[in-house]
């Protein structure tokens, strides 16, 4: 897969996600085999303010390279602005929000409300074009009407004004995460753009990713929650891409991963903050397995990382008597 001057070595993409995609979850997918992560959306105009809460979801490492920074916002020169800071923050590429449903950006003008204005979303892109030169890609969703009219136009203008990629999540704003997402509308896309697609919505299995690409014909693959406490999504889909059995999750792997995770939210957040993070997020890693109520009941509570340590330990010794 090629997104402008960058090539990848697979079609495997991470979402961007609020509250998610933060660094440590990146490190761990990007660990899996998925080619590219992305942060969760960042105000723009956040950004431009210097405000340090946004500031921070632009920290980075070599290891997690190639990086795309999602953007939000309505006005183009405040776009364009903020594109430039996250680029010479070490964006690899910058990637503008189109679908965010969330009411809060959708009063603001932003998300999927520009999807609305296309004549807005061309002076935006235009705007960032000509401000940054690393690729520029864009996420856009169906659009307010399910025959995806707007989703044709925006990707038309898109490539008119030089963007590199445009991802595809096929369901309508009133849908927001529910329903299922339309594919058709994906194949459709791709069947007339001149730019890479990347096809996203509902990919939770290796097989779902093989089912996409060739049900679309898109050139990546975009995983949110599927990926979201497993992680070896990535791995077993580079598998099946490579025509190797994908091998299956083992307790012992699984609880390596927890461990590690723990680690990296540690030394980002340091222990209290992490573990604040942690109780959301060690239960979705054992959803699937036996007893992971009680699991889930021990680390709501934890506010340490040795707590958090021991309640994963305890539970996967419990497992394997
Ligand atoms: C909790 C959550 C947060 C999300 N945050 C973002 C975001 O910051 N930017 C964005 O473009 N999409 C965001 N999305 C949408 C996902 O990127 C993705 O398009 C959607 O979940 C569909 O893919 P999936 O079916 O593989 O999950 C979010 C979705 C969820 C569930």
């Amino acid at each position: 897969m090629k997104i402008g001057s960058l090539t990848f070595s697979n079609p495997l993409i991470m979402a961007p996600m609020a509250g998610i995609t933060n660094l440590p979850f990146r490190r761990i997918v990007k660990e899996m085999g998925c080619a590219l992560v992305s942060t969760e959306m960042i105000s723009a105009n956040g950004l431009i303010r210097h405000g340090k809460k946004t500031e921070s979801f632009l920290e980075s490492i070599p290891s997690e390279h190639p990086l795309s920074v999602q953007l939000f916002g309505s006005d183009p020169k405040t776009m364009a602005e903020a594109a430039v800071i996250a680029t010479e923050r070490g964006a690899d590429i910058v990637d503008i929000n189109f679908g965010c449903p969330a009411k809060k950006v959708l009063k603001n003008g932003a998300g999927a409300a520009l999807m609305r204005d296309i004549r807005l979303c061309r002076r935006l892109l235009t705007e960032v074009r000509k401000a940054i030169s690393i690729p520029l890609t864009i996420k856009i969703r169906t659009g307010w009407i399910p025959s995806g009219e707007e989703a044709f136009a925006l990707t038309q203008i898109a490539e008119e004004c030089g963007v590199d990629a445009v991802t595809i999540h096929p369901r309508t704003v009133a849908q927001k995460f529910g329903g299922i997402s339309d594919w058709s509308l994906i194949s459709r896309i791709k069947e007339k753009s001149t730019v890479p697609i990347i096809g996203n919505g509902d990919v939770l299995t290796p097989h779902d990713v093989l089912k996409m690409l060739a049900e679309t014909g898109c050139d990546g693959v975009m995983i949110g929650r599927g990926a979201v406490g497993n992680p070896w999504l990535f791995r077993q889909s580079s598998d099946l891409l490579k025509d190797k059995t994908p091998s299956p999750v083992t307790l012992d792997m699984r609880k390596k991963v927890i461990l590690k995770h723990i680690d990296y939210a540690v030394e980002y957040w340091g222990e209290y903050r992490a573990a604040l993070m942690l109780r959301s997020l060690l239960p979705k890693y054992v959803r699937s397995l036996p007893q992971c109520g009680r699991f889930r009941e021990k680390v709501v509570r934890v506010t340490t990382k040795q707590e958090a340590v021991d309640g994963v330990c305890d539970y996967f010794d419990a497992l394997r008597q």
